[in-house]
């Protein structure tokens, strides 16, 4: 299949992204057609968010359009946080310019103010990618007067969290506020709902509804305009239209990022993204980012799409796709993930920090070989709770991954109580991607000593 996003070579200049073809022509079928017609294109086209959630693209920017009488803004989602996932990344890096283009035609369809690219401070090499760009396809007079604004944000896991996001641009730590973006957006008035006491920066005195979409979402946009809804259909499922960018790490031969279409099973996109497992070992379990229930062997043929995670009780998430072999073990996996968390977890939401720690602090009891009969009950009781009065999709997360670790590998845990030692001392890290290049993926060694109130030991 011939890819659209990913492309062969990088685009690396405004030039060569107008020959494409692609170039330019988005922003002026918006433009011709107007704003309600270009947000019907892309409902029409059934392009869904790559962020994780895969909500659908076009339902979201009707939403915002929809509420008049107020500033209205765009935020861009680059903060790729998720383990397992260089996706974003990746497509800075191969073409900035598709995403830019993305941003000025979703600014326009929704009458936004200005536009806000969120990227990690520590993605140097990406932040310097799309201001080129942006500057480029200004001085190319494709929206001379929009005002794109570059944030770069903190390395925390939360800052990809739309609500957090939303505060860091207002100049604060990431921490959730209460409403989503579209109730209460960037620079609103009312009442305070982030996490401090003092007075917020407020512009226009309304709710500012803010659009906030993944970067991978609004590369797919110029594409869309550019070369119609039929096109767009003409690659994946009825649900799940297009194309995703797979990323594929852990124990796998070659980890890398691979432009797929919807509906691949996932073990094609295991051998033909990632290179496959070692020679003579098998696939005990796959995880999209930390964000969803476990994938066991007996699943591989689960089409990567929305609708064929979801029949298999688990999400697609953002297609980052962690392998683990027949060597792994599943209760340090459990408890790594869980530490993973727990760390991030803000503490707005005493039983979210409370309980994602007491249920590491048990896993680690348990993987150590200290474990007890009871510590199962425990970390069961502790999974009911830690949603309760949960501001953010974390403290859910903590309890999908857990849970369905449990329930497919109960008899790890089972081994590990009974011998009171770990079976597969072989660790993994976890796979936070600092790069992702040539088949080899770096890891961030430093995530180990984050401590829960986010310094470093
Ligand atoms: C803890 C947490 C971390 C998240 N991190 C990211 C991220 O790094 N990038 C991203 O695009 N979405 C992330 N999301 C999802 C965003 O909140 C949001 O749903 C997404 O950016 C919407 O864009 P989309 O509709 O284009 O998918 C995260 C969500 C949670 C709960
Ligand atoms: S659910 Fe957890 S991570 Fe989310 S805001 Fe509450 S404490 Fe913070």
């Amino acid at each position: 299949m011939p890819t659209f996003l990913l492309p062969l070579e990088p685009v690396t200049s405004i030039d060569a992204y107008l020959a494409t073809g692609v170039g330019r022509a988005g922003v002026e079928t918006a433009q011709r057609i107007g704003p309600a017609a270009t947000i019907d294109m892309i409902t029409r086209s059934g392009l869904r968010g790559r962020g994780g959630g895969g909500f659908p693209t076009g339902r979201k920017w009707a939403g915002i359009a929809s509420q008049t009488g107020s500033r209205r803004y765009v935020v861009s989602n680059g903060a790729e946080g998720e383990p397992g996932t260089f996706k974003d990344r990746a497509l800075l890096r191969a073409n900035p310019y598709q995403f830019v283009e993305g941003v000025i035609i979703a600014a326009f369809a929704v009458d936004a103010e200005e536009a806000f690219i969120c990227l990690k401070a520590s993605f140097e090499r990406e932040i310097a990618g799309v201001t080129r760009a942006v500057q480029e396809m200004q001085t190319a007079g494709i929206c001379t007067e929009c005002t794109v604004n570059i944030v770069a944000g903190p390395d925390e896991y939360l800052f990809g969290e739309e609500k957090a996001m939303l505060e860091v641009i207002e100049g604060k730590p990431p921490l959730p506020r209460w409403f989503p973006p579209y109730e209460h957006g960037l620079f609103a008035s009312g009442p305070q709902e982030g996490w401090e006491s003092g007075p917020g920066r407020t512009r226009g005195g309304g709710p500012n509804p803010t659009l906030v979409n993944n970067v991978e979402t609004l590369s797919n946009v110029p594409h869309i305009l550019a070369r119609g809804v039929d096109w767009f259909r003409s690659m994946g499922t009825v649900d799940s239209p297009g194309t995703v960018v797979a990323t594929v790490v852990g124990d796998v031969v070659a980890p890398d990022v691979g432009e797929i279409e919807l509906g691949t099973p996932l073990r094609a996109v295991i051998d033909g993204v990632g290179s496959g497992v070692h020679p003579g070992r098998t696939v005990k379990a796959v995880f999209s980012g930390v964000a969803n229930p476990v994938v066991t062997a007996d699943q591989l043929d689960v089409p990567v799409s929305y609708e064929g995670f979801s029949a298999i009780g688990s999400g697609m998430g953002a297609a980052g796709f962690i392998v683990y072999d027949d060597t792994a073990c599943m209760v340090d996996t459990a408890y790594r993930m869980s530490r993973f968390l727990y760390i991030e977890s803000c503490g707005q939401c005493p039983p979210c920090k409370i309980g994602s720690g007491e249920i590491t602090t048990l896993l680690e009891g348990i993987e150590t070989g200290a474990g007890g009969d009871t510590d199962i009950a425990r970390i069961g009781a502790w999974l009911d709770r830690v949603t309760d009065g949960n501001r953010c999709y974390l403290a859910v997360e903590e309890r999908l991954v857990v849970s369905s670790i449990l329930r497919a590998f109960s008899d790890e845990f089972v081994e590990h109580i009974e011998r009171h030692a770990c079976p597969r001392p072989e660790r993994r890290p976890i796979p936070k991607l600092l790069d992702l290049a040539n088949g080899v993926a770096t890891y961030d060694e430093r995530f180990w000593s984050k401590q829960p109130d986010w310094t470093y030991s």
